[in-house]
């Protein structure tokens, strides 16, 4: 078991260049609502990426990685597509920057970071997130979060060719720490809800990470975003006051039940019994309710195993397992799915067995090593730079 701590500061580096750092997330509850116009409810956590930026005398834009041997450069002009490497990642947010207009001067840009991979803990976001943030102190501009977060969603989504929404890069770049951030993704306005309420202030999150990779990149959730976008299309035809699934009932989605797939009739299900546990969930956060915000992440867990079809048997036996055990409110698979994590809900004495008890059983049913993570809300990006960020610079627009 690890104990996440918030170690990761912005500042400068050994080396005296400014360095500065992104979290990870974890989602609470609002699963694959963040491309309908629905709710999400990430907190950022204490894993991060760490971007190290060096100016260029050579008049080129250099990428490199602790954790990656290949590395990459290119001049100002250049508009190659993608190599299909994790330098993708980064260089995807330049392109971004490059086509609203921002002049970069050249760059070393190196990244490094402890966040873990394919893991559905938003490695991805991480890397967009400190890329962006490092950029834009180059250029000496800033950003409001909600236009830094669109640019990373837009270089994932139309240079690296990966289909996500918005939760992960809004909430790595604008959380606060010790809250859980509710955010409307068809507006990006968000409320900050404290995670200490209550009896809440007894409880821990702990993440399980299956070890089974997962990647957004991969055909399933594209497939999972095309189902539920067609069944909403029908939704929109019939029902035009409907503006996407963050809008529709249960009633109007049966009346379109024939028009629709099977397969499209049950994703949007899940979609819409979801935001409504978003709603529910906020309620028991407002009142630090521990048993009710546990009950419902875990019905949202059976939503996305039985609805979304989005889990596979590792992860719904560490949800199965760990709803039993002393001290477990609730569990559930949190990500894209197809793999990853789980998060749960556990009362703070009872963590260390429920991480130990969890582990055993996983291993032994699938003879895998479980690794469990508990983990506090921490700041995101542009909280940590704050400090960085302050001074006259001109904004980008
Ligand atoms: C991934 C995507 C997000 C979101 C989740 C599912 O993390 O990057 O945009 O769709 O899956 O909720």
């Amino acid at each position: 078991m690890t104990l996440l701590s918030d170690e990761h500061l912005s500042g400068a580096s050994e080396s005296g260049f400014p360095q500065f750092a992104a979290p990870a997330r974890v989602n609470l509850i609002g699963e694959h609502t963040d491309y309908t116009g629905g709710f999400v409810m990430p907190m950022a956590i204490p894993f991060s990426t760490v971007a190290q930026l060096h100016p260029a005398t050579d008049g080129q834009y250099a990428f490199s990685s602790e954790r990656f041997s290949a590395t990459r450069s290119m001049g100002p002009e250049d508009r190659s597509p993608r190599v299909g490497d994790w330098s993708d990642y980064p260089v995807g947010v330049l392109r971004e920057l490059q086509e609203r207009g921002l002049q970069i001067p050249p760059f070393a840009l190196h990244l490094s970071g402890d966040v873990p991979l394919g893991s559905g803990l938003s490695s991805s976001a991480s890397v967009e997130v400190a890329t962006a943030i490092a950029l834009l102190s180059h250029a000496q501009a800033t950003l409001p979060a909600g236009v830094i977060a669109k640019l990373c969603q837009s270089a994932e989504n139309n240079y690296v060719g990966s289909p996500c929404g918005i939760m992960d890069q809004f909430v790595v770049t604008a959380a606060t720490a010790d809250h859980a951030l509710l955010l409307n993704t068809r507006d990006l306005t968000y409320e900050l809800l404290p995670m200490n309420t209550g009896g809440l202030a007894d409880c821990r999150i702990v993440i399980a990470n299956s070890g089974v990779k997962h990647s957004i990149a991969g055909g399933d959730y594209g497939l999972r975003r095309r189902e539920v976008e067609a069944g909403q299309a029908k939704m929109r035809d019939r029902f035009p006051e409907a503006r996407d699934l963050g809008d529709a009932s249960l009633q109007q989605l049966a009346a379109c039940e024939d028009e629709m797939s099977p397969e499209s009739f049950r994703r949007c299900r899940h979609i819409i019994t979801e935001n409504q546990r978003v709603r529910e969930a906020r309620e028991a956060m407002l009142t630090g309710d521990p048993e009710r915000l546990g009950a419902v992440m875990t019905e949202a867990h059976a939503s996305e195993r039985d609805d979304f079809e989005c889990s596979i048997d590792e992860i719904d036996f560490l949800v199965d397992t760990a709803v039993v055990l002393r001290g477990c409110y609730g569990a559930r698979l949190t990500g894209g799915g197809f793999g990853g994590c789980t998060v749960n809900l556990v009362n703070s004495p009872h963590v260390d067995e429920f991480a130990a008890a969890l582990s055993s059983a996983y291993r032994g049913r699938f003879s895998l090593q479980l690794e469990t993570y508990v983990c506090a809300a921490v700041d995101g990006a542009l909280a940590r730079t704050a400090a960085q960020l302050k001074g006259n610079v001109p904004e980008v627009r």
